[in-house]
């Protein structure tokens, strides 16, 4: 029941921090240590390489969660495309481990590369928020999101909780394996933090609404920009601005405009820059000055240590892995208001289907 909600997915959005600090109660002991099975991490820790293999919100996901397994588990990760990955399998590590991230576990993609790497006996698990779902089933392990259904067609919070599930495998994998990065790592407590990070930017709603009305209202395209983790927030910010809002957006690495795609920014194209790294902070604004001296309508979005003047949102400021988990927000958001403002049914657009079951 979406209660006093218009939508399905603000109210999913508006859960997020529930959704956290559930997943914390359910994967974190007493102690403080992560509780994840034994067997699952006999397994991962005998893995030379991990390969996640997701579509869509789920591939943004396993991107942000890639670097978490090799800061803090010291392995190796590599990040596919399930549709892809079938057909044009690389040259496979000696010892792989895969990883489904996948929200419905129904993704038809996924199940082709399942029943191939199963065939080769090679061990998988399954990250879902349907632990009764054909991929967890047949995976041999799984793992469930705890995010509660989501009935709107655009993910939110199993994109939120997906990231979150694997940021608490990554420190387990890596504690298993006795590595400092993960033994000193309070993840408890940062992501504590992030729940309240995350409360707060649900509670900016109105300004996002006013960037809205301000720079989306009638765009026909929009352009985000990040380096490292924001640059997969972009990725995922962009995919949510075109499923419902129906805007040509695309994600791109901050570096790479210069490469060719700044050609196309216009008198007021907006781009939408996501700022919460301190290593390549100033390079991503120098690069949204860029375009801004093409004439593009900057929309900053900088976390609370590397805000400036004129920027036009806070973004909390959270461990430099955890970030996506604050920062895509804002950015739910900015989809949300678009395609509500324009007069679309935000929880079901045209053409999308909730899982998708063919290949
Ligand atoms: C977009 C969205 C999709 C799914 C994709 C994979 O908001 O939800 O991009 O992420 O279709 O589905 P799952 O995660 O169920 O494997």
């Amino acid at each position: 029941d979406k209660g006093a909600y218009p939508y399905y997915m603000l109210k999913e959005i508006d859960e997020q921090p529930a959704v956290l600090r559930r997943l914390l109660t359910a994967y974190v002991k007493p102690d403080g240590h992560v509780d994840m099975p034994a067997n699952l991490l006999n397994a991962l820790a005998a893995a030379d390489r991990l390969y996640f293999v997701a579509a869509g919100t789920s591939y943004h996901a396993s991107l942000a969660a890639a670097p978490m397994f090799e800061e803090l588990a010291h392995v190796p990760v590599s990040v596919h495309l399930a549709s892809e990955f079938g057909y044009h399998m690389p040259l496979l590590s000696e010892r792989p481990m895969f990883i489904f991230l996948t929200q419905s576990g129904e993704t038809a993609d996924i199940r082709q590369v399942l029943v191939k790497v199963k065939a080769q006996h090679l061990p998988t698990l399954t990250i879902t928020n349907v632990p009764t779902s054909t991929l967890a089933r047949e995976a041999d392990y799984a793992l469930s999101l705890h995010a509660g259904p989501e009935i709107a067609v655009a993910s939110t919070k199993a994109y939120t909780a997906q990231v979150a599930t694997c940021s608490l495998l990554a420190k387990a994998l890596g504690e298993y394996k006795g590595v400092a990065a993960a033994e000193q790592l309070d993840l408890f407590h940062e992501l504590s933090m992030i729940a309240d990070a995350q409360q707060s930017q649900v509670d900016e709603k109105e300004v996002i609404h006013t960037i809205v009305k301000d720079a989306l209202a009638t765009t026909r395209n929009a352009f985000y920009i990040g380096r490292g983790s924001d640059y997969y927030v972009a990725l995922e910010a962009a995919l949510k601005l075109k499923e419902i809002s129906y805007v040509q957006a695309e994600g791109f690495a901050a570096g790479e405009l210069k490469h060719g795609t700044i050609a196309l920014i216009e008198k007021d194209t907006p781009v939408i820059a996501i700022i919460t790294d301190p290593v390549t902070a100033a390079h991503t604004r120098a690069n949204a000055s860029e375009t801004a001296a093409r004439g593009a309508k900057v929309i900053t979005l900088a976390a609370k240590g590397l805000a400036a003047p004129g920027d036009d949102l806070e973004l909390a400021d959270v461990h430099p892995l955890l970030s996506p988990l604050a920062a895509i927000i804002p950015c739910q958001l900015l989809a949300y208001y678009t395609s509500m403002d324009r007069g679309y049914d935000v929880d079901r657009p045209r053409n999308l289907a909730k899982s998708v079951t063919v290949e």
